[in-house]
């Protein structure tokens, strides 16, 4: 939610901050803007829409600065204009700033500064801020920020300049992500790491209730009431060319084809001899592992269904109470949390405030708590304690792809090594589903050789008036990812349901207009998905089944047919998503949609 870029040094500032905006625009598109010093004044250039349109606006201004701060913009408090874009200027122009989060208390710092005369000119919570540093500085950034941060409420990543201050730049957290780095004479800030790879992998994630000064110098870091302290740097291990499209028209569809690869990346070190070992990264012991009576899954979105994934799988092997939760919904429930409870938190960005504010929680009420997550680094990840990292590499399309492939994979070794743990474990069933794992990224290559065949396909549906996405079992949580994928990008009305749940109120939808996803994978539930398939057919409903090689006897049915490798039938699930994230993505190109940026969304959501 908004991306921050900001630039301490001799380089073209303004293209630095536009390169790093435009690596940050998943985060937010709505508007954009930059501000620079240069000669002791802040200039600034605003703009609804693009980062694109907002570097037309500076080459057209010739705007140059010696130091600078950037941001794009998903909608919290205040309509999508060029007024309320950011950077947010205090009226007397002697500070600019840029903000990611929300300023809970924004209204009543408004009134009590609008009482002693100062004007404002924008509907943001974030004016509040700029405001009241402009009221309170009196040439000492560091007192003005502790002040600003002792009166200010709500979560915030906030980049200042101020005019009399034209070589270094100021930074502050709490709650919303912020990192900073520096390399020779440069300093930087950004929201996501990524923006700065190309300058240097070592950097330092920003804690709440931290504050640092940018400048050509170094870095320096203290506390909100402005006592200074040392912080250890972190290093990145990813490569900046994993931040570029390469030879795909998008994100999305370059993230679906990296998936072969992460699988592989995730088993590696994690798998040997048919056996899984995760004790490089967790340090549990089967005392421990024992007395863990309950596993709670709690996440959001793509990353809730890649739970329920592996609730579905580990149910198939061990003797586990799970419960899956969205993030938002675990928090304000009443859910028996303790220390009998293994509480694993999944996040790709390991920024989302829901599954945040919710592993807070768990572990406040004595859980033992696991962080999944593709981002080292990450709040979550420095926060929770034990930690599984995703290497999936960076995501930037909005929609999830590779990251829940990520996501299931380490959530089937997790199953397996904590069973194996607590001593349930048959050594046949962890032969037989590592071996199958192995042949994971072979049977997803397979997959991505049918793109132009379920390109087609999506091409003759791309009209449809929405989705009914249907499965039984194991086939049920892609089925939700695939109807997810398809309405956040295509933005048709895609469904899914168990489908034996159908005929209790859902089928009253069916018509000749809305075409009905069956995942039917030939396993012992296959005869009751196919009733329910030959229901939907009642109604008229086009049908397009996800089947499994072999299976003649689905073309009886449709001749809308994906077919999908054969697998172990706990893994049908990754061989699934792939063709439904193609499907999607294909329908949604037809349709001329925004694929990487889709609207309305952002890829992290730091807030509530
Ligand atoms: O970064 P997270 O995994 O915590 O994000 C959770 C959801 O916001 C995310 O999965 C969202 O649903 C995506 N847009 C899915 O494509």
């Amino acid at each position: 939610m908004c991306g921050i870029m900001g630039y301490v040094g001799d380089r073209d500032t303004t293209r630095i901050i536009l390169e790093g905006l435009a690596k940050h625009e998943y985060r937010g598109y709505d508007s954009a803007g930059i501000a620079v010093i240069k000669d002791g004044k802040i200039s600034e250039l605003r703009t609804v829409g693009r980062v694109a349109q907002l570097a037309e606006k500076v080459a057209a201004a010739g705007l140059t600065g010696d130091i600078g701060i950037g941001h794009t913009r998903w909608a919290t408090h205040g309509g999508v204009t060029e007024t309320n874009a950011h950077p947010h200027i205090s009226s007397d122009d002697r500070v600019v700033l840029v903000h990611n989060g929300i300023i809970e208390n924004a209204r009543e710092i408004r009134a009590e500064l609008e009482a002693k005369g100062i004007k404002f000119h924008t509907e943001t919570d974030t004016e509040s801020a700029v405001q009241y540093l402009g009221y309170v500085y009196d040439g000492d950034p560091k007192e003005a920020i502790v002040k600003l941060t002792a009166r200010i409420r709500g979560a915030f990543a906030l980049v200042i300049m101020f005019y009399d201050k034209p070589r270094e730049i100021w930074v502050a957290r709490k709650g919303s992500p912020l990192v900073v780095g520096h390399a020779g004479n440069e300093g930087f800030c950004a929201s996501d790491p990524t923006a700065l790879l190309e300058f240097t992998h070592d950097v330092w994630f920003m804690d709440d209730d931290e504050m640092a000064q940018i400048t050509r110098e170094g870095c320096r870091f203290f506390d909100f009431s402005g006592a200074e302290h040392e912080k250890a740097s972190m290093h990145l291990d990813w490569d900046a060319a994993m931040t570029n499209r390469g030879k795909y028209p998008h994100f999305m569809l370059k993230e679906i084809h990296e998936q072969p690869d992460v699988v592989a990346h995730t088993l590696l070190g994690r798998v040997a001899d048919d056996a899984v070992d995760l004790s490089r990264e967790l340090s549990w012991t089967p005392d421990e592992a024992a007395q863990w009576k309950r596993i709670h899954f709690v996440a959001c979105g793509t990353s809730h269904y890649a739970t329920i994934v592996a609730q579905h799988i580990m149910e198939t092997f061990g003797n586990f109470e799970i419960r899956t939760e969205v993030a938002s919904e675990y928090r304000y429930r009443n859910i028996p949390t303790g220390p009998d409870t293994l509480a694993v938190f999944v996040s790709q960005s390991g920024e989302t405030a829901d599954t945040l504010h919710a592993a807070r929680l768990a572990k406040s009420r004595g859980a033992k708590c696991l962080v999944i997550t593709n981002v080292r680094g990450s709040t979550i990840h420095r926060e929770v304690g034990d930690a599984l990292i995703t290497p999936a590499g960076p995501e930037i399309g909005v929609a999830a792809t590779k990251t829940f492939t990520a996501q299931i994979t380490i959530l089937t070794l997790l199953g397996l090594y904590l069973a194996k743990l607590r001593g349930e474990l048959d050594p046949n069933t962890e032969r037989r589903l590592v071996s199958a794992l192995m042949d994971i990224p072979g049977k997803q290559a397979a997959m991505l050789d049918r793109e132009r065949e379920i390109e087609l396909l999506a091409r003759d549906f791309a009209d449809a008036r929405g989705f009914f996405f249907i499965g039984r079992g194991i086939a049920y949580p892609p089925a939700l990812e695939g109807a997810l994928k398809l309405k956040e990008i295509s933005y048709l009305h895609a469904e899914a349901y168990p489908a034996g749940e159908m005929k209790h109120g859902p089928i009253a939808l069916l018509d000749k207009e809305l075409p009905v996803v069956a995942l039917v994978p030939k396993n012992e539930l296959w005869e009751k998905t196919i009733s329910n398939i030959e229901e939907s057919m009642a109604r008229k409903s086009p049908i397009i089944a996800l089947a499994t090689e072999g299976d003649d006897q689905i073309c009886h049915y449709t001749r809308n047919v994906i077919f999908t490798p054969e697998t172990e039938p706990e893994l049908f699930p990754f061989v699934a998503v792939v063709p439904l994230q193609l499907f999607a993505y294909y329908i949604a190109r037809q349709r001329g949609c925004d694929i990487d940026m889709p609207r309305n969304l952002a890829k992290s959501v730091t807030v509530e």
